[in-house]
């Protein structure tokens, strides 16, 4: 897929795409001509989000390697090809380092938020390869981009998604396939439940869904690759610039 081309007839597959911004964003690209898959492990809201924004649904745990080449193989047999993964599944970890450290919810976030970007990446590209290219898009968040001292584990497996989007970015533009992070800062979906009034409490904005949709379209239509856009409140959805690690210092002598 070209970037700048139009979402009409492309294939798109959505991983957590029974809620939040997984749904949102299928609605938005049925609305533009895509034929959209969305994956889920909630089986009965996913049916329903599917039917609602006339997409596809298919049971997928992200967790489960096979369950992510099996998603991406009812893509291609239902619509005959990808062009798009959206690798957007995630959880909050709902535990924390020492005191409250449980190792069940540990591995739980730590295979949903990264190993299921990993998993969903070498799925993706083989059927993007026999498409001539493609677009990845994985969410990772501002918790990728900075520290989060409430939830440390999330802050871990979001920076790895950054890593590894950097990392993989280059490699896979010299096949025509782009590969890109979205990292959105607090937004109103259910994973903010838990906190949303403590942070309406202590002025954190939180960002309309429909803004961080905004961001994962136009990045699944960039040309680059390997990059990290954020979405931030009141600010337009743009890329992240780190700054370069410092190069060996050579002596003069
Ligand atoms: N909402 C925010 O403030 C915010 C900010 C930054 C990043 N994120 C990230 O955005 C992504 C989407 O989350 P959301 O905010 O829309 O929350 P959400 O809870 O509405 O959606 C997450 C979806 O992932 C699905 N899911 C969970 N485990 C799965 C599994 N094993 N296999 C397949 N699907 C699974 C859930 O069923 C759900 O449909 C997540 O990666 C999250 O970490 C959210």
């Amino acid at each position: 897929m070209l970037p700048g081309m139009s979402f009409e007839d492309r294939v798109v597959l959505i991983t957590g795409g029974a809620n939040g911004f997984g749904r949102a964003t299928g609605a938005r690209l049925t609305e533009q001509g895509a034929k959209v898959v969305l994956a889920d492990i909630e089986e009965e809201a996913g049916e329903e989000a599917a039917a609602e924004i006339g997409a596809e649904f298919v049971s997928c745990d992200v967790r489960d390697p096979e369950s992510s080449v099996a998603a991406v193989d009812f893509a291609v047999s239902k619509f005959g090809g990808l062009d798009v993964a959206f690798l957007n599944a995630g959880v909050s970890t709902g535990c924390g380092l020492v005191e409250t450290f449980d190792l069940e919810l540990y591995r739980r976030a730590m295979q949903i938020n990264l190993d299921g970007v990993v998993y969903g990446i070498n799925a993706a590209v083989p059927a993007m390869r026999r498409r001539g290219g493609g677009s990845i898009v994985a969410t990772a968040s501002l918790a990728g981009l900075t520290a989060v001292p409430f939830d440390p584990i999330y802050a871990a497996n979001k920076h790895a998604v950054v890593g590894l989007v950097r990392s993989a970015g280059p490699v896979y533009a010299l096949e025509s396939i782009r590969i890109n992070a979205i990292c959105p800062g607090f937004s109103d979906t259910r994973i903010i439940d838990g906190f949303k009034e403590s942070l309406r409490n202590e002025g954190v904005p939180i960002i309309e869904v429909e803004e961080v949709v905004d961001g994962i379209v136009s990045l699944i239509d960039s040309p680059d690759s390997g990059v990290c856009h954020f979405v931030q409140a009141g600010m337009n959805p743009q890329e992240f610039r780190f700054r370069n690690i410092p190069g060996p210092k050579v002596s003069q002598a």
